[in-house]
């Protein structure tokens, strides 16, 4: 089978559109991307909710760049090596670093309000494993707002790009090896649409909602990887997902991210007896990598036998504290806390996937004409564990990338997608499912198993389990997005687990209790997987 398709759809029926190039995505990088490819192309931008509903609109602690009087993109590439714990790949950390300056100067110059010290100076704050002070922020603690904001109404104002809210990508249109554009499901309409395009940027972001509890809004389902390994692209470090340290613990309360900054501006974590722990585990103590600090708060967790650790600002200045993070203290004051005096509890939830589609210095994946940049895509910036803001830099940069590399491909001759009807070789028998139950045990399945603490039986069980539930959640054919979802879900928590199955060290992120040290000599590589090899058997 060369082609895999979640529908079984009549292409020459379905209505189309013809843009240069379909960007997929909402945040920060397929903005980046739409941005880029409109020099000179038609761009049409697809998402499956609305512009402001992506992972960058919820962006706290701010961009990560060397603007700071001192600090240099050699500094930041240090920074970023160290944290990503020997997985990064130093070419595309150094393009990261390099190029990312021009790029937030670019944001400013469009009119971003990145928040100042005085007219002529920007101001900087500090996140954990950064040796300066170099995260731009914006309104205190709403810079993915600030952001996505301006470059939102730079879209809408852009002549030569079209948006499609409420589309929800079902799948790449490809064959043999070839990506032709996507087919999208109108979520209000419930129509389906053929886009064909001479280049597609896949820019959907992460998965967060494989896990019970992560700080990712509720449309980061994986769609983009799911559909990019159905195309037959390879994806690479599934294994690694990023586990913020502090993220509000209450009952019946959104898990809601208290921002690293608030760390960098000075906080401290409290264990259940009020005790100051991260310098047991870490020199670089409350501001260690969020791995070393979450997996720290996790071990106070267990030997203490406490749901949650505390974050206290009390001794910081109230005034800083309401000027710098108005957002937390507003969140906070909706359940009864006051940032400036309480300790807030808080523990680890699921927040970013370092791996992804893979993807060359260009933002190309190993299908044809199909780009891939941010969350979804893995070009080894990030390694085994993102150092903190360098994911807004990573869409400015990459994204940017993505969409340039796409406009040289829209500047030549449009291929046609070879009409053929699809067939998946799937039982067509629509059995009764209660999609929202499987959800919820998907995401139970994977934070048990997946989590901060990983080990070969748990694993072994949970893929068993989620085998399993392939065997009849694959044989539907869904028209609702909450299936749809519910499929990628599913393949990238299969993905997940296979791939930290296979890393049979810890590293970063990634941490087995039954191999427990890093293992350079035979692990310092990525993990793959490639839709065909599971076809062979592997
Ligand atoms: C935070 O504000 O702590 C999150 C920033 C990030 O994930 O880079």
């Amino acid at each position: 089978m060369n082609e895999q398709y979640l529908l079984d759809l009549d292409m020459r029926r379905i209505p189309s559109l013809a843009p240069d190039v379909v960007v997929i995505g909402s945040g920060i990088t397929a903005i980046s991307a739409a941005l880029a490819a409109a020099e000179n192309a038609s761009v049409l931008l697809v998402t499956k909710s609305s512009l402001k509903e992506s992972n960058t609109f919820y962006a706290q602690g701010g961009v990560a760049a060397a603007l700071a009087p001192g600090d240099s993109p050699e500094n930041h590439l240090k920074d970023t090596l160290v944290a990503g714990a020997g997985l990064c790949d130093e070419d595309s950390v150094r393009k990261l670093v390099t190029l990312g300056p021009a790029r937030v100067k670019e944001l400013i110059d469009w009119g971003t309000p990145f928040d100042r010290e005085s007219k002529e100076k920007l101001a900087f704050t500090l996140e954990g494993g950064h040796g300066h002070r170099r995260i731009l922020h914006a309104n205190g603690d709403a810079t993915g707002q600030a952001i996505e904001t301006r470059l939102a109404q730079m879209i809408h104002e852009h002549p030569n790009i079209s948006v499609l809210e409420n589309h929800f990508a079902v799948d790449l249109l490809h064959m043999d090896g070839v990506c032709y554009g996507m087919i999208a499901l109108d979520v209000k309409g419930g129509r389906f649409l053929k886009i064909e395009a001479k280049a597609t940027v896949l820019a959907t972001g992460g998965l967060g909602q494989v896990y019970r509890e992560t700080t990712n809004p509720d449309v980061t389902t994986g769609d983009g990887m799911a559909a990019a390994f159905r195309a037959g692209a390879t994806v690479q470090d599934m294994e690694f997902v990023q586990f913020h340290p502090t993220v509000l613990y209450l009952a019946g309360a959104k898990r809601f991210l208290v921002s690293e900054a608030v760390r960098g501006e000075g906080a401290h974590l409290l264990n259940q007896k009020g005790e100051r722990f991260m310098t047991r585990y870490d020199e670089r103590g409350d501001l260690a990598p969020r791995d070393v600090v979450s997996r720290a708060i996790y071990s106070e967790m267990r030997s203490t036998g406490a749901t949650n650790v505390y974050l206290s600002l009390a001794h910081l200045s109230p005034k800083m504290i309401q000027e710098r993070f108005p957002t937390i203290l507003k969140t906070l004051r909706q359940y009864g806390l006051d940032l400036t005096k309480d300790k807030i509890p808080v523990r680890p939830a699921c927040h970013y996937m370092m791996g992804g589609v893979r993807t060359d210095l260009e933002a190309r994946t190993d299908v044809q004409r199909l780009f891939a940049a941010g969350e979804v895509a893995s070009c080894g910036i990030h390694g085994a564990n993102r150092l903190a803001s360098n994911s807004l830099l990573d869409g400015l940069v990459f994204g940017h990338e993505a969409g340039r590399q796409a406009l040289k491909l829209a500047e030549c001759s449009q291929p046609t997608f070879p009409d053929k009807r699809v067939r998946p070789m799937r039982n067509k028998e629509t059995i009764p499912l209660d999609v929202d139950d499987v959800r919820a045990s998907l995401k139970s399945l994977v934070s048990r198993s997946a989590g901060i603490l990983r080990d070969l039986e748990t694993m072994t069980n949970a893929l068993q389990m989620l085998d399993f539930w392939q065997n009849y959640v694959y044989a539907e054919e869904f028209q609702s997005v909450k299936g749809l979802e519910l499929q990628n879900m599913l393949a990238c928590a299969q993905l997940i687990v296979r791939g930290a199955l296979k890393r049979e060290e810890s590293r970063g992120a990634h941490q087995r209790s039954d191999f427990p040290n890093t293992d350079d000599a035979n692990w310092k590589k990525h993990v793959t997987f490639k839709r065909s090899e599971f076809e062979r058997g592997a």
